[in-house]
């Protein structure tokens, strides 16, 4: 059995939305309890990178969510929209952001997993304010030359990662749907000029995850020479998608672009992510949950 999961499935024709018992055992930081059943219903993790990031829907969770610590971060298990969400702050870089995939998929039983945060432009398209949501994902730093080809992960064959492709359409239209319905109201005109967003879109491509924040116009002008499919760079999602791929669980990642990973990218880094960026991942998040809970019957939609 695992974390804050009953092994009850949703009764039939039930009206209330279902709430997981919790077993004793939850208190108990890195306890490793763990079983997937096809019986239980599709619960969702939702990593970050960043707390801003998570603040607001760990709020919108509301009193009954509970908060379990395992290999010291919080996961917070409630509902969302509907949906039966744990909410996780993945911190940064690939290793963290492996270690949290590992821990919601085995001991909170997520059977997809979604992950919200900022990258860096790469591609001369994309634009800070716009959003990537990912279709392949791979590890730029990854290279295990002459032994395996550059970028390919050792003994698995294979260098890029799939995103789901029913998560990621979703996640795309509730993206594109934020860009005209929310943000023009929660992100005001001085802002948006502050830092540069005019008419936002949204992109579905290839990212580039590594354990480097790219800031210099060389590093980005390299990585774009060398993997000229990718749109932008970031540090955690190709971690998670590979963990999901060895799992076979479903996962998708979306990213706001906060910065073009040139000489300028630390600079407005923190105010980007509380004036901007969080608003983005707050609100594409809830429109997907609700999109989520309307139309995607518990392990049907999603492919592995
Ligand atoms: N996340 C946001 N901006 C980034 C950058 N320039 N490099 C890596 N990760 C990022």
């Amino acid at each position: 059995m695992s974390i804050g999961q009953s092994g009850d499935s949703l009764p039939d024709g039930a009206d209330e939305p279902w709430q997981p018992a919790l077993p004793d055992y939850v208190s108990k930081p890195d306890t490793v309890v763990s079983a997937l059943t096809a019986a239980t219903p599709v619960r969702i993790g939702i990593m970050a990178a960043l707390h801003d990031e998570v603040a607001a829907l760990v709020a919108a969770m509301g009193p009954d969510a509970r908060v379990h610590t395992v290999g010291q971060r919080d996961y917070y298990v409630g509902m969302l929209m509907g949906c039966e969400c744990v909410l996780v702050l993945a911190r940064i870089g690939k290793v963290a952001a492996a270690a949290t995939a590992v821990t919601l998929i085995r001991e909170f039983n997520a059977g997809s997993v979604i992950f919200a945060g900022l990258a860096g432009a790469v591609a001369t398209h994309v634009r800070v304010g716009d959003v990537v949501v990912a279709r392949h994902l791979l590890q730029h730093d990854l290279n295990a030359s002459p032994l395996f080809p550059r970028y390919e992960v050792p003994l698995l064959g294979r260098s890029h990662f799939d995103a789901c492709e029913a998560l990621t359409t979703m996640l795309a239209d509730c993206a594109s749907r934020y860009l005209a319905e929310g943000f023009p109201h929660e992100v005001s005109a001085a802002t948006r000029q502050n830092f540069g967003v005019d008419r936002p879109s949204v992109h579905v491509g290839t990212i580039a995850s590594g354990d480097c924040f790219v800031n210099d116009v060389a590093g980005v002008a390299a990585l774009r020479q060398a993997l000229p499919e990718v749109l932008c760079v970031e540090m955690e999602g190709a971690a998670v998608a590979q963990i999901c791929h060895e799992y076979g669980i479903p996962c998708a990642v979306f990213r706001t672009i906060s910065d073009r990973a040139d000489d300028s990218a630390g600079v407005d880094f923190s105010a980007f992510l509380k004036q901007v960026a969080s608003f983005y991942s707050a609100g594409i998040l809830r429109r997907f949950l609700s999109a989520y809970a309307l139309t995607v019957a518990p392990g049907t939609a999603v492919s592995r």
